[in-house]
């Protein structure tokens, strides 16, 4: 009976042993199956490697300049004895030398202020999405930091705004509307900012920009277009077979660390900086072309040196790219008087190919232009000017 009685109390032992281990085999299942499909917690994330730190952009070297004693524009005349191929032609740029200042400052802010007045809208644009608002800021920021210590004497960090003390002018610091950030930066450099940003197609796209002395195109016509669109509607020489390939190389593996600059030229007929109306009217809606250029009764005084500083960058937090355009504008005339100028921009011109002269509209006003660059080459020969003054290297 003992024995009986035993064996039921083993027997309701084990059945209970059993079940406590299927529920517990079933409470830790379920648990298994709730931490996998919970969000990754803290240590989860602690284990994930941390994404490199930004690239801080070194601060320039102060100049002791106040707005009174800014330097003249640098001359530069990016034209080759030999032949002159249209090529990427990159260098190196130090980080002293982004962005240049000069005593024309205040020329180009007003022309500027006064674009920007008259229509905002089709001067600064910006593809709404967070990364293009970003990178507008992020333009901004990078602009005052440098313009804060490169001329300590002419922008001052003062509180929540950068004031210029030439112009007079307060920004709000740090700004976060982006057609704001671009516009106050484009109003404290001389330079049309540009950003070039990586689209889903993989390619680099015009996605923001503030754009006011462009002189033959307009900011909506270049809108989103891709680096290759931009240069394949502007018609640049020998695009498709010569520089595609490398341009975009270029703009997709450049690192935040190695800025770069390169010059180019063109003639104009006249002398509006932000637009040349001998090639279309501003207002208009056609694209402006040599075809539809007006060169009638064009004399040798109105011709101008148009020359393009640009720089290209990536920006260390968007990772967009910031081209700036800077634009140099000089009469012929004044330009032809010095050393070597004259020659060595006639050869120039002389050694373009059909496509690089059509492009440059060279027939529109070379019989203006050669002659007269002919006479003054020949008259500084004469009077043995050449010998006064050593010729610059490649690009002055
Ligand atoms: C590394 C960067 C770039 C290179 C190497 C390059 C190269 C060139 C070249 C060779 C030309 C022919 C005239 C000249 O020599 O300048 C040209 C024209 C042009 N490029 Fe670029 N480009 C670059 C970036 C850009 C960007 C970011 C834009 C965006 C707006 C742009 C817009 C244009 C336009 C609109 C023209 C036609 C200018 C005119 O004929 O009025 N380029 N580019």
């Amino acid at each position: 009976m003992i024995s009986q009685t035993w064996n039921v109390a083993q027997a309701k032992a084990v059945t209970n042993i059993f079940w406590v281990i299927l529920a517990g085999g079933l409470v830790s299942w379920v648990v298994i199956l709730l931490v996998r499909r919970a969000p990754k917690s803290e240590a989860h994330v602690e284990s994930v490697p941390k994404s490199e730190p930004l690239f801080q952009t070194p601060a320039p070297k102060p100049l002791d300049l106040s707005e009174k004693d800014l330097n003249a524009p640098i001359l530069y005349r990016p034209c080759k004895h030999g032949p002159n191929f249209i090529t990427m032609g990159l260098r190196k740029v130090e980080w002293d030398d982004l962005i240049e200042m000069d005593s024309n400052f205040m020329e180009y802010h007003d022309i500027k202020a006064q674009e920007l007045k008259k229509d905002f809208k089709s001067h600064v644009q910006y593809l709404d999405n967070p990364n293009v608002r970003d990178a507008c800021c992020e333009t901004y920021e990078e602009i005052a930091m440098y313009l804060t210590h490169r001329y300590p004497r002419v922008f001052k960090l003062e509180g929540d705004y950068v004031r210029n003390v030439a112009t007079g002018e307060q920004f709000p610091f740090p700004e976060t509307d982006a057609a704001k950030a671009l516009a106050h930066a484009a109003l404290m450099v001389q330079d049309d900012l540009i950003l070039m940003v990586e689209e889903e197609d993989g390619q680099y796209h015009l996605d923001a920009g503030a754009v006011c002395l462009p002189g033959f195109w307009r900011l909506h016509e270049k809108y989103r277009m891709s680096l290759d669109t931009l240069h394949i509607e502007a018609g640049v020489p020998h695009y498709e077979e010569k520089l595609m390939k490398s341009m975009n190389r270029y703009f997709k593996t450049m690192t935040v660390d190695k800025p770069i600059t390169r010059n180019n030229f063109f003639i104009q007929l006249d002398d509006g900086l932000h637009w040349s109306h001998r090639m279309g009217d501003q207002d208009g809606s056609e694209v402006a072309s040599w075809e539809r250029s007006d060169s009638t009764n064009l004399h040798v005084e109105e011709v101008h040196f148009r020359s393009e500083r640009q720089t290209l960058r990536r920006l260390p937090r968007s990772k967009s790219l910031l081209f700036t355009v800077r634009t140099y504008f000089e009469p012929i005339t004044v330009i032809a008087q010095e050393p070597h100028i004259p020659g060595r921009l006639a050869e120039a011109i002389r050694s373009w190919d059909d496509t690089v002269s059509k492009y440059k509209g060279k027939k529109h006003w070379e019989h203006i232009l050669l002659p007269y660059l002919d006479e003054q080459h020949r008259l500084q020969v004469e009077n043995g000017v050449m010998e006064t003054k050593e010729e610059g290297a490649f690009p002055f």
